[in-house]
């Protein structure tokens, strides 16, 4: 197998956007496009990505760090696609290389993977799409017995032309040799005064080259983000790809157009998502969960039979099999959840550890704690975690401990196995196993305080 190079063109301003990000660092389904495009080309076993940038480029390079195959190539000033190319180091290439848009989100690894075993015959192959409504793109003009003549942009064309309905994706794969060969013969001679990658398939024929033109099936190909509306197509379409795999692995979906769930996440079969909920990141929830509306849960494991419900935000935590969260709870990271614990509404966690079959059933802050098993947190408790050399301290409970309502702990503080603590009481010093624990003032009465 020859050596397979990518170049993604990414230095286009993408003014339609409207905005001061570049253009390929917008989102889709939580990911910027130009790093969808990077991950898809790894899984088609590319060898290289060559990126192109310009406009932002110190932003792209921070977005696309993490990637091996990836190299950066600055493209000075937009002079056009076939300029971007130049800017890529050409003359170092050798193999095939696939040269494609960063801004084309919906493009998977197989679109890919098709476009460089298609090439194999060929030269130069140019994945083209047939469409009802041609807009701008570049035609992909024939001729009487269909062999492919060129591709003439839109802007360029004459009327015969533009009825044509095969048009260029901005996909090509090409050798090494002739792009190194004809890429620098492309001329500026046009409208618009760039340099125009298209051009390269003329050329490429005159030198009697075998050029083809293959249409790709699937109008993802071809589908590019230029504006915000159609960023919102390719979210929609990138969530809703998601949402299809797990239903068919057994995941119900109650409204697919109001579910976000992206690419890296995982859900077990006969778990139910409720509309609004968005997992995000490498979430991973079991099997036979409830995860009822509104919730939003990032970076988290979730384990089998857990029940979450309406409005809870979950972060960097892990919950184990069989508890039940919400309403409105709030995982906050570094949180770790036992088996078969009950976490109530507007309960707060940070930092904390709660042993198994634990309950804090309704407004509790319980920050850089932990909390033993079978003990029950009433209500208003705090873990007055925050001090005022501002510094973080610790609060330790043990196993099947009674803590009563409006309770605060001053950590650092450390409550035995067994113990009791009586409910208003603020809890300064240690409170030793199997003891009670009270520190409110004795109720004191003085009858007939008010006059008639
Ligand atoms: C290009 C094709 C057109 C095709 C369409 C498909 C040309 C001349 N035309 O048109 O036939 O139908 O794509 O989407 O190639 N870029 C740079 N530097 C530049 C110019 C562009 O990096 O100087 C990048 C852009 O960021 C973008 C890509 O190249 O990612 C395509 O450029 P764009 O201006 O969108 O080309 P189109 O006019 O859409
Ligand atoms: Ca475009």
């Amino acid at each position: 197998m020859p050596t397979k190079t990518a170049i993604i063109l990414s230095a286009g301003l993408g003014t339609r956007m409207k905005s001061d990000l570049p253009k390929v660092l917008h989102k889709v389904a939580g990911r910027s496009m130009v790093s969808i495009v990077a991950m898809q080309l790894e899984e088609a076993g590319v060898d290289e990505i060559r990126v192109v940038v310009g406009y932002g480029a110190d932003l792209v390079r921070q977005e696309l760090k993490d990637f091996k195959k990836v190299k950066f190539y600055t493209q000075q000033n937009q002079l056009g696609t076939a300029d971007a190319v130049k800017a890529a180091d050409i003359d170092s290439l050798s193999g095939v290389v696939l040269i494609c848009n960063g801004d084309h989100p919906l493009i998977t690894a197989q679109d890919y993977g098709q476009a460089l075993n298609a090439a194999l015959e060929t030269d130069l192959l140019v994945t083209s799409c047939n469409v009802n409504n041609p807009k701008e793109f570049g035609r992909i003009v024939r001729g009487r017995d269909k062999e492919f003549l060129k591709i003439i942009e839109s802007k360029q064309a004459n009327p015969s032309e533009l009825k044509i309905k095969e048009v260029n994706t901005g996909l090509y794969v090409v050798k090494a040799e002739v792009l190194k060969k004809y890429l620098p013969q492309i001329k500026n001679n046009n409208a618009k005064k760039e340099y125009y990658l298209t051009d390269i398939v003329e050329l490429a024929l005159r030198g009697e080259r075998v050029v083809r033109a293959k249409a790709a099936k699937n109008k993802r190909v071809m589908f590019g983000v230029n504006n915000k509306l159609e960023l919102y197509q390719a979210n929609r379409a990138l969530y809703l790809r998601k949402l299809r795999e797990l239903m068919l692995d057994g995941v119900t979906i109650i409204d697919a157009k109001n579910t976000y769930i992206e690419k890296d996440c995982e859900v077990g079969a006969g778990s139910v998502i409720e509309p609004g909920v968005m997992i995000k990141g490498r979430t991973k929830i079991g099997k036979n969960c409830h995860i009822e509306a509104h919730c939003q849960i990032t970076d988290s494991e979730i384990n089998d039979d857990v029940k979450i419900k309406w409005g809870t935000i979950i972060e960097k935590s892990v919950v184990g099999k069989k508890s039940t969260l919400g309403p409105y709870a709030r995982l906050r990271p570094e949180t770790v959840v036992g088996e078969e614990v009950h976490l109530g509404n507007f309960v707060e966690l940070k930092k904390a550890t709660i042993g198994n079959r634990s309950k804090a059933n309704h407004l509790t802050y319980l920050g850089d704690c932990e909390i033993g098993e079978d003990t029950n947190i009433g209500c208003g408790t705090i873990t007055c975690n925050y001090a005022v050399d501002k510094k973080k301290y610790k609060t330790t409970i043990g196993s099947d401990v009674f803590v009563g309502s409006d309770t605060q702990f001053i950590a650092p503080v450390t409550v035995g196995d067994g113990a009791v603590i009586g409910s208003g009481s603020t809890i300064t010093k240690d409170v030793p196993s199997a003891a009670l624990a009270v520190s409110r003032a004795k109720q004191f009465i003085k009858e007939g305080y008010r006059k008639k």
